[in-house]
């Protein structure tokens, strides 16, 4: 009895080693990983895999990448399944040298690929060759029309090189979306390039999909990016991106190729102009990679199916009662004839968060929204999913006769259509306000029932989680799941 007791012991102490060893492993291996995808040696032909963004227009959409050599370098052929090879070359490049950065990133440019000429939705195999050698291949589909079926997937506050990013990266790629859509806070803590390089790029656009890998996202979903205040080196509302500290800021506007057909704000051009600190030769290279991207790219608008998508800035700096800014998003949103008007931020103006009741300016145009028939808001930065009744926002100066305070807070009434249900009454009478903002970062965990406000129809906190919504003509249908796929929430919108 003796002997049989010692021998299990001895089994169950075997078994904890062999665990204790396979979580070092996974641990060494996942870091060596991590490190093995940093900014490349001088011998790899891409500083940053190729991505399927949006571009500026000149084509339909871009393909985007970085790396150490000349634009002869590289050839991009592109085999569509109905229309055949297009052979396509970089429309622009530019430097990214930064100095003094620590670890160095290599000096590198900016490819931007303007594809042009596939059918929408029409699946694509694309090639590149560096110096005749053929170095990448990926596929994907061209955006899709008006009156196709398609599938967007939204999240944010996503990329710090955690395990919980790389589950949701994972996921994203599992369902298959046609777009995904960040809401800002794409890379912790500064939106720094080096934080491109190590966090995000590595997780989002890895070469394997797998829980620990990350997913191959960026090189086959097209994907479009908001600027939240972790992109643009102002992790608080104290903080501002200093080039004294940081050689590196505004991956963002050197890594993203996204519309221009915006205007620039009086206060981006400000706080992206004079306002900046630092040493100006590392402020003047950051912008030179930045070129006319910086800041224009800030605010703009694009069509994906059919809907209509308008990208805001809601950064601290800005000015939301600025009419030039209100005159242009109104006009744009009045604009379109796509069904659907959907509009993406960072910062989540209705939401339950004590913490971030402060930093709601953007009520400040909730009555555009609401006069131009805006079907849902998107956001993130609080760090849960949160739903709201379909809303209108009713502004009210406060006791000092000021529409926002110093604090970005913007007082009023707010009116409810609480027989929508998303079930069986599908048509809102308001503006549904979405924050999802649980898309890997460290959660929020304050979202339970009793501090729910009166405009939360739904809210989850303490899980990571995506919203996914399906597109079919008059009908969308949207759900928040988590990695793992369960579903949190889901309602129906029709027209
Ligand atoms: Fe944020």
């Amino acid at each position: 009895m003796e002997t049989q007791m010692i021998n299990l012991l001895a089994i169950a102490a075997i078994a904890c080693v062999i665990a204790v060893c396979f979580m070092i492993i996974r641990r060494v291996s996942s870091r060596l990983q991590h490190e093995s995808r940093a900014p490349a040696g001088l011998s790899d032909p891409f500083i940053v895999k190729p991505s399927i963004q949006l571009g500026d227009g000149t084509g339909d959409f871009e393909i985007v990448f970085a790396g150490i050599g000349e634009a002869k370098d590289y050839k991009l052929r592109v085999y569509g399944d109905r229309t055949g090879t297009i052979d396509c070359a970089p429309a622009s490049s530019y430097p990214v040298n930064v100095p003094d950065a620590t670890p160095a990133i290599p000096v590198h440019r900016v490819f931007r690929v303007p594809v042009k000429g596939l059918d929408s939705g029409e699946p694509f195999v694309y090639r590149i060759n560096f110096q005749a050698n053929q170095v990448f291949n990926a596929s994907s589909r061209a955006p899709v029309g008006v009156g196709e079926k398609s599938r967007v997937i939204v999240t944010g506050d996503i990329a710090k090189w955690g395990a919980d990013e790389r589950r949701i990266a994972s996921r994203i790629f599992a369902e298959k979306p046609n777009l995904l859509a960040l809401v800002g806070d794409i890379a912790y803590d500064q939106g720094l390039l080096s934080e491109y390089l190590g966090k995000f790029f590595p997780a989002y656009n890895a070469d394997e999909a797998g829980e620990a890998m990350g997913a191959p996202i960026l090189r086959s979903i097209q994907t479009v990016a908001v600027a939240g205040n972790h992109c643009v080196g102002r992790p608080d509302t104290m903080s501002f991106p200093d080039f004294g500290q940081k050689p590196d800021h505004f991956g963002y506007f050197v890594y993203w190729s996204q519309p221009l057909n915006g205007p620039i704000a009086t206060a981006a051009a400000r706080a992206y102009g004079p306002d900046l600190v630092g040493p100006k030769a590392r402020k003047d290279a950051i912008l030179a990679a930045g070129g006319n991207r910086l800041p224009r790219m800030l605010n703009f608008s694009f069509d994906h199916g059919d809907a209509h998508w308008v990208v805001l800035d809601s950064n601290q700096y800005m000015d939301w009662t600025d009419p030039a800014m209100r005159d242009w998003l109104e006009k744009d949103l009045a604009a379109t004839t796509r069904t659907w008007k959907f509009v993406m931020f960072h910062h989540s103006c209705f939401h339950t968060s004590r913490k971030h009741q402060d930093g709601v300016r953007m009520r400040l145009v909730a009555d555009i929204f609401q006069k131009q028939g805006v079907d849902i808001v998107f956001t993130g930065h609080v760090h849960t999913y949160e739903r709201t009744f379909p809303l209108k926002f009713n502004i009210k100066r406060n006791s000092e006769n000021l529409l926002v305070d110093q604090f970005g807070r913007v007082d009023g009434d707010i009116v409810l259509d609480k027989n929508f249900d998303g079930v069986d009454k599908t048509h809102p009478d308001g503006v549904i306000y979405v924050t999802t903002g649980a898309g890997g970062a460290p959660l929020h965990r304050e979202a339970m029932p009793e501090i729910w406000q009166p405009q939360t129809a739904k809210a989850v906190s303490g899980r990571h989680s995506l919203t996914v919504m399906d597109m079919y003509g008059s009908k969308i249908v949207v759900r928040q799941i988590t990695a793992q796929g369960e579903e949190l929430d889901r309602f129906t919108l029709t027209k």
